[in-house]
């Protein structure tokens, strides 16, 4: 009966976009946008701005902010999210590189640098890991191996040495009509179902390597390695805990949820945790008609894609005693990733939606802050401080923050004429798109602040209360990220296909004709002076994304467009260590038909709005998770969902393998692989005599791989404790021994020369 159902069956080529939009987010654009409130028609915000502004006098927002990088003492970088930072004293300097054309099914990265795979879906990240068996994939066999579609990423290296870490990766959703053939679906749907569950979540992993700047490699059997998935359990904590609002029959109590489902991005915490959103969790779950609570989350009473609740009955909320199932999903989760036996934790303090991510900030009180975007189509921004304040060093105090505090929700308001925005995205006569803004709480510690919602009722449903408090709605907030250097936030926007004429304020203020903001925005937030804990906030729009060569909206803050690489749909955001933001995108394919990307953009002095794009992903494939240790001159992404747009037997990209005739089973594999990959700078100079730069072109990477056996022994590891493996992941190439032995001789020597870096002239200066 299962195999009847289950919606891989029957898929057929014709329909393949509208699947892959089901399993990534339950068709969300396809649906009615759940945000029926009447919250923020710009006139009213406007009018309320001007009367404001007056107040405030002339150009209050643009005077605040400037004044912030100066006086952030409370926010060192190793506050941020960046990890323990390397050592080193690279600059990743580089030639910004062409836009790529979505067919490319490569990673294309700027001459001088080179790219590798440091582990990719079904590597085996235990002991008795199996290997990867494409045609016996089980729920037993995932949760012991890599999870799927990468998302949120970071690389956090142990010591100054610089050659042991461990990776964090959030495993966002499943592409199942790639994963397995037809036939095996057909035939073990209950192992396709566990399989899917066991793919979501989050790795651990360790990473070694000889020296500062080298690959990483990751460790099997490494003492972090950890497979979280949607079957590990979760403990409840904060206001809503225990609340009959999260109680079903497998838990009476409400305090402990099996797994955690739709991981986008995240954070890493100044105490050492991670911090994972769970994002568009309304998917799984087969709802029930006119319950206002699950529609405004955009859960329906139709058959899911994945029909999960065929196997397990938790999934439909029509059955006895599993009503209130989804709203344990939808929270921030945090996982101490030192401790492989820690239970993690679901936070019900900061509210229950669609999380893209949560980023921490110290505040100069102590506080920490969590700002998280809500990405649905005109929902808000939030952000959470705690009661408690951070305390250095002591780790049972610090992963208490976040279990109480203040919610609160963004209000934007802007300072320009309403009549000046119009939706063309021409820049207002005051010079800018700015305003302030006020966050509204909605709950104080353990006490509501909004007319007739108990505590519990506005965390779990945290829309519904924000609706009634005249929260702006944004053109889906992806990530908000603090800057470690400046304490400015900046916050992605990615596109608002539904965002109208009528229908804009200033703080989304691009609504063409038939497109609405395609494009998205960034807008940079300055809280008033520069306490992350205050109610009130000045912004500004850093950039209005595009193609500049055929966009009428886009807009650099004034840098030259024809000086930019065109750029759609912001998504996960990162700054390097002298505070430079890094925008990777998830959408530039559909809309300005050049591969995802990743992009420098300058934030300060003339160059501010200076857009660079470094790498493009494969064909299909989103870029996430993006880590920048430019002092070790890498750059880490997650590549996720290539080949998306592809099926079974006819796929788009073969990534990172590359092996389209090989075998099915073993170290490669003829589907895509989600992966994460670390581009550094060759330390040869000769990666962009083969590849570096070229971008390819559609299947050149035919033959790329090397079979199995290669690894931490050929990049010169001398190293291999019988633990490292050495997944060299398939990037084999002809010059590849000569590099490796090279590499090898230097790691003996125990050194990494940057004298012998630098001398090579590698390209990326010149
Ligand atoms: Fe999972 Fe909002 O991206
Ligand atoms: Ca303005
Ligand atoms: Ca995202």
């Amino acid at each position: 009966m299962l195999k009847r159902h289950l919606p891989m069956l029957g898929h057929t080529r014709g329909n393949r976009l509208a699947i892959t939009c089901e399993l990534k987010c339950g068709s969300a654009c396809s649906h009615p946008v759940p945000n029926t409130s009447d919250n923020s028609h710009f006139r009213d915000i406007a009018d309320a701005a001007i009367s404001r502004r007056v107040a405030l006098g002339a150009g209050g927002g643009l005077a605040a902010a400037v004044v912030v990088g100066a006086n952030v003492a409370g926010a060192p970088a190793a506050r941020a999210d960046h990890g323990a930072h390397p050592q080193g004293d690279g600059t990743l300097t580089f030639q910004a590189i062409d836009p790529v054309p979505r067919v490319v099914d490569d990673m294309t990265v700027p001459r001088g640098y080179d790219w590798t795979p440091i582990i990719r879906w079904g590597d085996p990240l235990f002991e008795d890991s199996p290997e990867f068996d494409l045609e016996n994939q089980t729920r037993e066999s995932q949760e012991k191996q890599f999870g799927y579609n990468s998302d949120y990423l970071n690389v956090i290296v142990d010591d100054e040495e610089g050659t042991t870490g461990y990776l964090v990766n959030n495993h966002e959703y499943t592409n199942e009509n790639i994963m397995f053939s037809p036939e095996y679906i057909a035939s073990n749907p209950e192992d396709v179902v566990g399989t899917a569950i066991a793919a979501h979540g989050l790795s651990i992993v360790d990473l070694e390597r000889t020296g500062a700047g080298e690959p990483w490699s990751y460790v099997v059997g490494g003492r972090r390695n950890r497979r979280i998935t949607g079957f590990t359990p979760f403990t409840v904590d904060g206001p809503a805990a225990g609340s009959d609002l999260l109680k079903t029959v497998e838990d009476p109590e409400g305090m402990t949820v099996l797994g955690t489902l739709n991981n986008c991005a995240g954070g890493t915490t100044p105490w050492g945790t991670v911090l994972s959103g769970e994002e568009n969790f309304d998917q799984y779950f087969v709802g029930t008609a006119g319950v206002e609570e699950q529609e405004r989350v955009g859960i329906s009473p139709g058959p899911t894609s994945r029909r999960w609740d065929l196997v397990h009955p938790r999934f439909n909320l029509n059955n006895e005693g599993y009503e209130n199932e989804a709203n344990r999903f939808g929270w921030i989760v945090e996982i101490d990733p030192d401790d492989p036996t820690s239970t993690p934790v679901k936070h019900t303090a900061l509210g229950r939606f669609k999380h893209e991510a949560g980023t921490v900030h110290i505040a100069r009180t102590g506080h920490a802050v969590v700002y998280s975007g809500d990405d649905q189509t005109d929902d808000y921004i939030y952000k959470f401080v705690s009661r408690r304040v951070y305390r250095e060093g002591d780790k049972a105090n610090n992963m208490k923050l976040l279990s109480e505090g203040t919610l609160y929700v963004a209000r934007f308001e802007g300072n320009s004429p309403a009549g000046e925005i119009d939706g063309s995205g021409d820049v207002p006569s005051d010079g800018a798109f700015d305003g302030a803004g006020t966050w509204v709480p909605l709950v104080r510690n353990n006490r509501s602040l909004v007319p007739g919602f108990t505590v519990e009722e506005v965390l779990v449903n945290t829309r519904l209360a924000a609706d009634t408090v005249g929260a702006t709605k944004m053109d889906r907030p992806e990530d908000v990220e603090p800057s470690p250097t400046s304490g400015k936030i900046y916050v992605a926007l990615t596109n608002n296909s539904k965002r109208s004429p009528d229908y804009v304020d200033e703080a989304n203020p691009v609504a063409v004709p038939d497109g609405g903001n395609r494009d998205g925005h960034v807008i940079e937030i300055t809280e008033q002076r520069d306490d992350h804990t205050s109610t009130r906030f000045n912004w500004s729009i850093l950039l209005l994304a595009g193609d500049p060569s055929t966009s009428e909206t886009a807009y650099f803050s004034g840098f030259p467009k024809d000086q930019v690489s065109p750029i759609s749909c912001p998504d996960n955001l990162a700054f390097d260590s002298k505070g430079t933001l890094w925008i990777s995108t998830d959408g530039q394919p559909g809309k300005i038909g050049y591969s995802d990307a990743l992009h420098k953009v300058t934030l300060e002095g003339e160059d501010r709005g200076r857009v660079e794009q470094f790498l493009a992903v494969p064909a299909d494939a989103e870029t996430c998770g993006p880590v920048i240790h430019d002092l070790d001159d890498s750059v880490f992404v997650a590549v996720q969902h290539p080949g998306e747009g592809g099926e079974w037997g006819a796929h788009t990209s073969y990534f990172p393998d590359f092996a389209p005739g090989g075998g099915l089973k073993g170290d490669l594999v003829a589907v895509p692989r989600p992966a994460v990959v670390q581009v550094y700078l060759d330390v040869l100079g000769d990666a962009d005599d083969e590849e570096a730069g070229s971008g390819g072109g559609a299947g050149n990477g035919n033959g790329k791989g090397n079979g199995k056996g290669r690894g931490q022994a050929d990049r010169g590891k001398g190293s291999d404790n019988g633990k490292g493996k050495g997944r060299d992941n398939g990037r084999g190439k002809g010059r590849r021994d000569e590099e490796n032995r090279r590499k090898g001789r230097f790691a003996e020597d125990g050194r990494r020369s940057r004298d012998w870096n630098n001398g090579k002239g590698h390209g990326a200066e010149g």
